[in-house]
């Protein structure tokens, strides 16, 4: 097959613009793709934050004003991976160029910000607009979430999904930008972590109809990078406790997102549990899918059985990986890319998409309630 060629920009040259960049390079893992990409151009207002892009031969422009790459007919695709509070702006000026979109979440920094996001995307449907989510794409994820639409739960029970943290156990460590709310977003570790923890839900279907959440700010002061102690105002810890439908049931729906959570690195947990079948999944284990089921056991009658299967390294798109080897948190940025490129080009087909922009909204909104829940203590609907 011949495939087309996109050619990709990246607005922020920080710890996601370089994940990215690196992922790019992995393409010709993906076996038969419609889309060959080439990463052309980079833009970040630190000069020095472009010296690490020389390592990529195809980037040809550096710039320190995202206008410049706005203005270049050559660029296809910009992937934007900024502070909260520059979501709004930048998004809406990528959209109005017409350029197609992956953005990072939490997609603007609050529900006015969104709207702005949501009115320019609206405007101009020729630019095509994603958000970023990789955790499902581990396959482990993929099999749970095709275990959950086969029906195999029966009436559900209950469900969770966390994303969760440690390294800001370390009171030492220096505030940055995520840990203030004027940058990062009064919503503080929803806006961090919340849409990795909202996307499969939200395609599964339990948008909730209330929320109440439990909110901590534990570290209340860090040191600034002078090293002295300045205000830490953001949400460390959130849990959000929802009610969700189900193929007509109501069932508890939990969704926990947490800065600090002893021992954990990234920790992505799904899990969901119904009368005839149960399934879980968690990245600390990558490999492996728990799935519940009775089993007749010869002596004993009917037992109940947690099963472990080992997931292989096979997503939405096929690789040249072996299928029994491992996946990891790169190989899901790859996989998130294939689906995206493919769905611009209409050729996705059942596979797993990213987080649409009308998704990314609902999350603001399930955030906004939980704050409101927080003011009026009692479970609130979102908007
Ligand atoms: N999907 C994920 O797993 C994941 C992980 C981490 C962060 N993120 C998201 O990615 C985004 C960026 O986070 P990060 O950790 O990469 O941040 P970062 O601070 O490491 O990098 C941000 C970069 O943007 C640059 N920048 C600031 N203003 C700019 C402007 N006007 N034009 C161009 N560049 C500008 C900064 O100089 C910096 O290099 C955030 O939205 C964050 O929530 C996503």
């Amino acid at each position: 097959m011949s495939a087309k060629r996109v050619n990709v920009a990246i607005i922020g040259a920080g710890l996601m613009g370089r994940e990215v960049a690196a992922a790019i390079q992995r393409w010709p893992a993906l076996i038969d793709h419609p889309v060959r990409p080439r990463l052309t151009a980079v833009c970040d207002i630190n000069e020095s934050a472009l010296d690490w892009f020389d390592e990529i031969d195809t980037v040809t422009t550096k710039v320190t004003d995202y206008k410049d790459l706005l203005s270049d007919a050559s660029i296809d695709v910009i992937y934007v991976a900024v502070r909260h509070d520059l979501h709004e702006r930048i998004y809406s000026d990528v959209i109005a160029a017409g350029k197609s979109l992956l953005a990072e979440k939490p997609f603007g920094i609050d529900q006015s910000a969104v709207e702005a996001i949501l009115a320019a995307v609206e405007k101009h449907p020729e630019s095509f607009v994603r958000c970023s989510s990789e955790m499902p794409f581990f396959p482990g994820a993929q099999m749970a979430i095709n275990y959950v639409l086969s029906g195999a739960l029966g009436t559900i029970v209950e469900a969770r999904n966390s994303f969760l943290h440690a390294s800001d156990i370390d009171r030492t460590k220096p505030i940055g930008w995520k840990r203030q709310n004027e940058f990062c977003g009064e919503a503080g570790v929803l806006n961090d972590l919340g849409m990795h923890t909202w996307h499969v839900p939200l395609r599964l279907g339990w948008a909730p109809e209330s929320v109440y959440g439990v909110f901590q700010n534990i570290v209340q002061k860090r040191p600034d990078a002078e090293g002295s102690l300045v205000e830490c105002d953001t949400w460390d810890n959130v849990t959000l406790h929802s009610w969700a439908h189900h193929e007509g049931v109501r069932f508890p729906l939990t969704t926990e997102t947490k800065r600090i959570d002893p021992g954990e690195k990234n920790t992505w947990v799904f899990e969901a549990s119904g009368l005839d079948g149960s399934v879980r999944f968690s990245t600390k284990n990558p490999k492996s899918v728990e799935i519940f089921a009775a089993a007749d056991i010869p002596g004993h009658g009917r037992e109940q059985v947690w099963q472990q299967i080992d997931s292989g390294s096979q997503s939405v798109w096929p690789t040249v990986t072996g299928p029994n080897f491992e996946f990891g948190f790169s190989d899901s940025i790859l996989q998130m890319w294939a689906s995206y490129l493919a769905e611009r080009e209409g050729l996705l087909g059942e596979r797993f998409g990213c987080v649409t922009p009308e998704q990314a909204a609902a999350t603001h909104s399930i955030f906004r309630a939980g704050m409101d829940s927080l003011s009026r203590g009692t479970a609130t609907k979102p908007l």
